[in-house]
């Protein structure tokens, strides 16, 4: 099977690394020949044009979201038989215009190009018509799937949003303040790595500990004068909703 790869950003390359370790033979294409021929002989595989992605079974456009539309409209007319992806986690494949056609969302996070060792057992949010072909491609990643309707995709990705930008705002806030400490932030990731593999396995509202579950008031109100008077930016994490 020949799939084309376009773009080679952070899921782009992570996705190429995880077919070519299954001996799908890749076209790479990327606006930078010199990316796209360093991967080549990396990884293996072929860099191609944008014309070129026509001789493949399936086109993969891990390209921005704002920009799959031009880029698809870039490709031209496709063979019938050519299945189209994409990786967007807020658009329907629909946008793709063309009858073959999914998307597979990685339920993941890529601040940079991974190992492909990581999508091992990650979700994909698979949509569109090429369903079938969605998940033969997620098998080939060793990831496990959802099939879900497009009028859901904006919602659950706008949530995801959420997540990753609130955990990320959380712990870069918690790391200012602990650094004012002069205390190593790696003290209390163990702590974080536990309350997040407990996650899997309880209800979130029977995590939660400390002086306010313990009823201890006059501690719990100690510290909330604490942290507005020395840590006014993590007041709001103390707020009860
Ligand atoms: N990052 C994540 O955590 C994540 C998670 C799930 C899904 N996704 C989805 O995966 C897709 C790619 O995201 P990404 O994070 O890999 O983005 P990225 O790292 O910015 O890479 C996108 C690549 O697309 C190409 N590109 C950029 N602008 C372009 C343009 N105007 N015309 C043509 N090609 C262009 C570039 O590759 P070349 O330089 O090789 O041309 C660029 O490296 C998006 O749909 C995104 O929503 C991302």
């Amino acid at each position: 099977m020949i799939i084309a790869i376009v773009g080679l950003g952070n899921v782009g390359v992570t996705v190429a690394k995880g077919l070519a370790r299954k001996g799908v033979d890749l076209l790479l294409v990327s606006r930078d020949h010199n990316k796209a021929h360093r991967l080549a002989e990396e990884i293996g595989g072929r860099v191609a044009t944008y014309e070129q992605v026509k001789s493949a079974d399936a086109v993969i456009l891990t390209v921005p979201d704002d920009v799959i539309r031009d880029v698809r409209e870039k490709l031209g007319k496709l063979p019938q038989h050519l299945v189209l992806v994409h990786t967007s986690g807020a658009y329907p494949a629909s946008i793709l215009e063309h009858g073959r056609s999914v998307a597979i969302h990685p339920v993941y996070s890529f601040p940079f190009a991974l190992a492909p060792e990581e999508l091992q057992g990650i979700y994909w949010i698979i949509e569109g018509e090429a369903v079938e072909f969605g998940k033969k491609l997620v098998g080939l990643l060793d990831g496990r799937y959802v099939v879900v309707k497009s009028s859901v995709k904006p919602d659950y990705h706008a949530v995801l949003v959420a997540l990753v930008k609130g955990m990320l705002s959380l712990m870069g806030d918690v790391e200012r303040a602990w650094k004012l400490l002069g205390l190593d932030t790696e003290i209390y990731k163990p702590m974080v790595k536990g309350i997040i593999e407990r996650i899997s396995k309880y209800p979130i509202d029977k995590l939660l500990t400390g002086p306010q579950v313990r009823s201890d008031t006059q501690l719990w109100e100690l510290e909330v004068n604490l942290i507005h008077g020395k840590f006014g930016w993590l007041a709001k994490y103390l707020e009860d909703n």
